[in-house]
């Protein structure tokens, strides 16, 4: 058994290098697409890549690919890395520690001389976090074959097309469906990522190790009620739709809670109509969603809130109206990956625990054409 040596300084190193490409006057990290600082921080990570020994390219989709022969020129790829781009404002870790920590991965494998049978491919994703387009994972939907072409004719605020920068980034916009790969091209994926959450830290554990990423579903609501003079309409006369819509947003929170870890569900945006200090709310619209590892509990959950709402509503004299406005189906790890991972960190002498992943990531497209 060969055991690979990681540079951890290094990669430290490396993350505070990454994270000093950022737009001025930001207040964390910002590398938006497009923006000269995400351009810039490319560039970096190509010269990162090129003197890791990979073979640099960018594909149509304007995905960053750093590849390292197999036995097997023609082989299945191992597919390896994360996004470089963040929020606004956002932290120095996420996505940037998958693909930094590929990059080393990659090192490590030629500095022990190993070649492995597939072709190991480093990947830096195109925009993974939701961006000014619409879209989230622009790049890994076009790998998986899932992004819609007429979307690089989308603008954003700032008037920019998507197709432009796209081309900015080295993408080819009119070829993007060539970067789409087939079924059986990619052998696996994988992305290390932070857990942006509490439960390792809580835990001390050292590796979570993610069976799956969480299936959302998302509902808008409105509570409507009546808007009646707050100092004149008796208690007993009154049709109170905030009243009403707090009821329904304890009760969204009883049965999360009930429904027990992994299952979480938020009432996380609210409006109230007329708004005013002196006016009994006439509306309330609302938008909750419903986050869990599969629709056998996803779906009953959803099921038991709105039921429960329509009864809280109507026994209030309001009317409750919902709509489904998103569903992101859940997404299982392979169990091959999880094992081996799990395997990794036990002879490595390292805690591991089992998660899901409550954010969307760019493997959430992935899995659609690989494990
Ligand atoms: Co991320």
């Amino acid at each position: 058994m060969i055991t690979l040596s990681i540079d951890a300084a290094r990669v430290q190193r490396e993350l505070a290098a990454l994270a000093a490409f950022t737009t001025p006057g930001s207040r964390g990290i910002t590398r938006r697409l497009p923006s000269p600082a995400y351009r810039e921080a490319r560039a970096w990570l190509a010269t990162l890549m090129a003197d890791a020994g990979l073979a640099v390219r960018v594909d149509p989709a304007g995905n960053l690919i750093g590849r390292r022969d197999g036995g097997d020129a023609a082989g299945p790829v191992l597919l390896v890395g994360s996004h470089s781009d963040t929020v606004i404002d956002g932290g120095a870790y996420d996505g940037a520690l998958g693909v930094l920590g590929a990059v080393e991965a990659a090192r490590a494998l030629r500095a022990a001389g190993i070649a492995l049978r597939h072709p190991l491919e480093v990947v830096d994703f195109l925009s993974e976090e939701v961006s000014d387009f619409g879209p989230s994972a622009i790049g890994s939907r076009a790998m998986a074959g899932t992004l819609q072409v007429e979307w690089v004719a989308r603008r954003s605020p700032a008037g920019v097309s998507l197709g432009e920068a796209m081309r900015e980034m080295g993408g080819i916009p009119e070829r993007v469906k060539e970067a789409a790969r087939p079924r059986g091209h990619l052998a696996a994926y994988l992305e290390l990522h932070i857990e942006q959450g509490p439960q390792l830290e809580r835990s001390g554990v050292q590796v979570g190790v993610v069976q799956g990423i969480a299936g959302i579903r998302r509902y808008q609501a409105t509570v409507e009620g009546q808007p009646d003079h707050a100092g004149t309409t008796p208690m007993d006369m009154r049709k109170d739709a905030l009243a009403g819509a707090a009821e329904i947003v304890l009760m969204i929170e009883r049965l999360c809670r009930i429904a027990g870890s992994p299952m979480v569900g938020t009432v996380g945006q609210m409006t109230l109509a007329p708004n005013v200090s002196n006016v009994i709310p006439g509306l309330a619209e609302l938008t909750f969603e419903v986050r869990g590892p599969d629709e056998e509990r996803i779906a009953p959950l959803c099921q038991s809130i709105l039921e429960e709402a329509a009864a809280l509503a109507e026994a209030r004299g309001l009317t409750w109206r919902c709509e489904s406005s998103g569903f992101v189906p859940p997404v299982a790890a392979a169990p091959l990956i999880v094992n081996a991972i799990e395997e990794v960190s036990r002879r490595r002498g390292y805690s591991t625990m089992r998660l899901y992943s409550g954010a969307g990531h760019d493997g959430s497209h992935i899995a659609g054409i690989a494990p």
